[in-house]
C-alpha cells in the first residue's frame, strides 16, 4: 500500500509541476479514478470526457483510458498536447472497424446516414455524418429517424441492435463486437436474477441482446453509475467493465454489486469482465511518463498525433454530437 500511496503522492505533485489535467474513464485502475478526481481532473463517461478535456483550460491533458479517447480529446482540441500512459491501449470496436473497409461499406450506401460510435478510429470518425457515445446515441438515432433519414450504423452489433430495436430506425449494423461486453450470457443471468429475486440490473448496451433484454436500466457508464445511486434497490447485477465497480461502491455506500455473469466464469470473479486495454494504464506508466515528460522520447512514446486534415474532418461529427448534448 505504501508504494501506491508514495506513487499517487509523486504523481500529484508532478500533474501540478507540469501543469498537466487526468482524465480517467471509470474502467482505469481505481487509484487512477481517485487520481484524477482528487487533483482536478475528471472521471468520467467517454462523452463527459470528451467535453471535459475540450473545455480545460490546460495545455496538456493525460487521457487515461484507451486510444480513442486520447484521439478524441486531440481532434476537439488540435492545439493542447494529449499524452496517454500506454499508447497501445486500443479496442476491439475500433480494430473491427478498418477504415478502408468501412469507407467502401460507406461508398455502397450513399443513401444512409452515417453514424459511429465513439470507439472508432479518427479516420472512421472523419468518414461519419455523426459519431455518438453510449449514453446519447439512442437519442440521435431517435432524431435522425423522426427527420426521415436512413442510418449506416458502425462499429458496435449490439449498441446498434439495441437502438434499432427501441428506436424502429431503418439501420445497417457493421458487425463488431466490445469484446468485454460480448463475453455476459443471458441464460446465467436469468439464473442469478432468480437467486437474488430483488436485485436490479444494470446493462450497459454493448451487451448482447439477450442481456440487455434483462435489464432494468440499460446507459452508459455514468448513467448506469446514477441508477445506482438513485434507484431505491440494494443488491445490483451490473453487467459491465469491474472498473466501474469502484466508483459505483463510492457513491451508494451499504449497496451490493454483483458483476453479471460471463463465458466459464461465476459471478464473483475478478479477473473476468476486465478491459485488457484500460489495465494497460497503471501508476507506475503514469508517474514515468510524468517523471520523464522533458525527454523528447518520452512524449513521443506518450503523445497522441491525429493527421490535421483527418481532425478537421472528425472534428464535424463529433461537434454535432456535442452541439445536441448541449
Ligand atoms: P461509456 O463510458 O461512454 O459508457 O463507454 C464505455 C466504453 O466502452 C468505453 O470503453
Ligand atoms: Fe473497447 Fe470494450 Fe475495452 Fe470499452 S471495454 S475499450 S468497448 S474493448
Amino acid at each position: 500500500a505504501d508504494q501506491r500511496t508514495q506513487l499517487k503522492e509523486r504523481i500529484k505533485q508532478l500533474l501540478v509541476e507540469r501543469e498537466a489535467v487526468l482524465v480517467a474513464h471509470y474502467y482505469v485502475d481505481a487509484d487512477l479514478q481517485d487520481l484524477a478526481e482528487e487533483t482536478g481532473g475528471c472521471v468520467s463517461d467517454s462523452l463527459e470526457m470528451a467535453r471535459f478535456g475540450r473545455d480545460h483550460a490546460a495545455k496538456t491533458l493525460i487521457v487515461a483510458g484507451v486510444r480513442f479517447m486520447g484521439e478524441t480529446a486531440k481532434i476537439l482540441s488540435p492545439e493542447k498536447r494529449i499524452l496517454m500512459p500506454d499508447l497501445d491501449a486500443t479496442c476491439s470496436l475500433d480494430l473491427g472497424c478498418p477504415v478502408d473497409e468501412f469507407t467502401a461499406f460507406c461508398d455502397q450506401h450513399p443513401d444512409r446516414t452515417v453514424v459511429v460510435y465513439a470507439n472508432t478510429s479518427a479516420a472512421v470518425k472523419a468518414r461519419a455524418d455523426w459519431m455518438v457515445t453510449s449514453s446519447i446515441g439512442l437519442d440521435i438515432v431517435k432524431h435522425l429517424h423522426a427527420q426521415g433519414k436512413k442510418i449506416l450504423w458502425a462499429p458496435d452489433k449490439h449498441l446498434g441492435g439495441y437502438i434499432q430495436k427501441e428506436t424502429g430506425a431503418d439501420m445497417l449494423l457493421w458487425q463488431g463486437s466490445c469484446l468485454v461486453h460480448d463475453e455476459f450470457k443471458g441464460v446465467e443471468l436469468d439464473l442469478l436474477k432468480e437467486q437474488y429475486p430483488h436485485a436490479k440490473v444494470l446493462v450497459h448496451p454493448e451487451s448482447p441482446a439477450n442481456v440487455v433484454a434483462l435489464a432494468d436500466v440499460v446507459g452508459s457508464t455514468t448513467q448506469i453509475i446514477n441508477a445506482a445511486v438513485e434507484m431505491d434497490a440494494d443488491t445490483f447485477i451490473v453487467a459491465t467493465d469491474n472498473g466501474i465497480l469502484h466508483k459505483m461502491q463510492a457513491a451508494a455506500p451499504g449497496k451490493r454489486f454483483i458483476v453479471a455473469p460471463t463465458a466459464g466464469n461465476s459471478a464473483t470473479c475478478k479477473s473476468c469482465a476486465h478491459c485488457p486495454w484500460m489495465a494497460m494504464n497503471g501508476l507506475q506508466n503514469l508517474a514515468d511518463l510524468l517523471e520523464n515528460m522533458d525527454s523528447r522520447g518520452t512524449i513521443a512514446a506518450h503523445e497522441v498525433f491525429v493527421d490535421p486534415a483527418i481532425g478537421k474532418q472528425a472534428v464535424t461529427s463529433i461537434n454535432r454530437m456535442l452541439d445536441f448534448a448541449a
